[in-house]
């Protein structure tokens, strides 16, 4: 049983849908959140430059106390959690697109994905594709320019709807029945989504999945927290903290921090 803290990191607001599926999971968790808007977006960014951010980030909730560190972000889990699994004492909880699910649901045997430049190129999301969805049409999509609108204010913009539809177009035309979205920040376009896909399409995040493992590492690693009592939650940010209280909740206590 322990009572520290869980800590998530994100390029930057984005990660607050896993928080919210692991607030949801384990109320009474205590959860740090980091917002590393200043360097968003990590997607077009090398792997040793992501690698670098990750350790900023780990170090800073490390030396918050926290016990064990969720990557709520997909480009710097597919580039930089195997570093750090190696390199530190403490559980990493990684987020993978949910490719599995959707090739074993598919009924056109065509599924769409969008995720960032980093994330599509990388091993593991090859890995992932070949080992479950070898015998389907995965239709990928760079979803250039999504985080920077979400990070800095403009989801719901005439921009977004009209990037989204750009994004989409080659998905629909391939017919898809399943639209998996493999970046962190991309949770919060669902209800834009759902309005241009076609009523059949179904859309899959990882955030209960990666809630659901956290709870299983807690366990088997008995740092479980016990307690009755709700846990606190505390968001720190380089950015704008404004932000993230608009995407979650007016109240929340988030606070701009120099990292
Ligand atoms: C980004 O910072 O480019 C997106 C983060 C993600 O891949 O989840």
């Amino acid at each position: 049983m322990s009572k520290q803290p869980i800590g998530i990191f994100d390029s930057g607001v984005g990660g607050t849908s896993i928080w919210k599926a692991i607030n949801t999971l384990l109320p009474n968790e205590s959860t740090i959140y980091l917002a590393d808007s200043a360097n968003a977006p990590y997607g077009p960014k090398g792997k040793e430059n992501i690698i670098d951010l990750s350790i900023k980030n780990t170090d800073l909730l490390i030396n918050k106390g926290c016990k064990i560190i969720v990557v709520a972000c997909n480009t710097a889990t597919t580039n930089a959690i195997d570093y750090l699994r190696n390199n530190y004492n403490i559980p990493f909880i990684g987020i993978e697109p949910a490719i599995k699910p959707a090739a074993l649901q598919t009924k056109t045997y065509a599924v769409g994905i969008l995720a960032t430049k980093g994330t599509l190129s990388s091993a593991l999301f090859s890995k992932t594709s070949n080992l479950f969805a070898s015998n389907i049409t995965i239709v990928e999509q760079v979803g250039d320019g999504i985080v920077e609108l979400i990070e800095s204010g403009q989801l719901y913009s005439p921009e977004m709807k009209s990037l989204l539809n750009i994004y989409l177009e080659p998905m629909i035309n391939e017919n898809i029945d399943f639209l998996v979205l493999g970046c962190t920040h991309y949770p919060f376009l669902i209800p834009i989504l759902l309005e241009l896909l076609p009523n059949h399409v179904k859309i899959i995040d990882s955030g209960e999945a990666v809630a659901r493992q956290t709870k299983v590492i807690l366990e088997s690693h008995e740092i479980f927290n016990t307690s009755s009592l709700k846990g606190k939650s505390e968001f720190y940010t380089n950015g704008n903290p404004e932000i993230i209280k608009s995407l979650l909740n007016n109240s929340l206590n988030v606070k701009y921090l120099d990292f």
